[in-house]
């Protein structure tokens, strides 16, 4: 990749609402928001996702070359016992390229930076082995089985939960640049 396509992270724009109804059109995204079915419902997405929006969550859009094509998120962030929830998408288009993992990776190593936070958490469905892959490739640990924790309709799903401390070694994977940030 050269340097002007090299993936990084920045905060999500009101300009990116194409891309995110565009990401939203995967099937395997029904179930990573609310309903996006036209630019407005991706302009909310996006005013839901700014930089700031809430002390306790950062949101970073994985941008190439101005196009966002993915996200992590961290929410739930926690001081008294320094935890936080991440949670991530890609664009079909940019996906089978470790987008995912070297993000993830990028945000844990931002956050733990801080030195607020000591445990991100995540779950990803027991059938979603790529989300599986994107968390070891980005140095979480699975913990265990959370045996039919969710219910999409009238399926339920058992969860894999996984945890990253900041004493866990940090993965091998090429951490991206974060720009722009206020
Ligand atoms: C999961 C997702 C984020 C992966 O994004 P990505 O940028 O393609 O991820 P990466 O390229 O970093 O890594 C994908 C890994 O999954 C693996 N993978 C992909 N499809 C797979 C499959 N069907 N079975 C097993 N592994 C699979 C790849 O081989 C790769 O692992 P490797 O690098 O060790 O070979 C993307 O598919 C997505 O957004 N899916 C829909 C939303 C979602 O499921 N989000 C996670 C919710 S918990």
């Amino acid at each position: 990749m050269t340097a002007q396509t090299e993936p990084f992270l920045r905060p999500w724009r009101a300009g990116d609402a194409e891309s995110v109804l565009e990401a939203f059109r995967a099937p395997d995204m029904a179930h990573q928001g609310p309903p996006m079915l036209d630019p407005s419902a991706a302009t909310r997405w996006i005013a839901d996702h700014r930089w700031a929006a809430s002390p306790s969550e950062f949101s970073f859009a994985i941008d190439i070359a101005g196009i966002a094509v993915g996200n992590v998120a961290v929410r739930d962030l926690e001081s008294r016992h320094q935890t936080g929830w991440v949670s991530y998408w890609v664009a079909e288009s940019a996906r089978g390229r470790g987008l995912a993992s070297r993000a993830v990776a990028t945000v844990c190593a931002w956050l733990f930076l801080q030195g607020e936070t000591f445990r991100l958490e995540l779950g990803h469905r027991a059938n979603n082995p790529a989300s599986g892959a994107v968390a070891a490739r980005a140095g979480f640990s699975v913990e265990g089985l959370q045996r039919q924790k969710l219910r999409y309709g009238t399926e339920r799903f058992d969860v894999v939960a996984c945890s990253r401390l900041a004493t866990d070694p940090p993965p091998a994977v090429e951490l991206l640049r974060i720009v722009d940030l206020p």
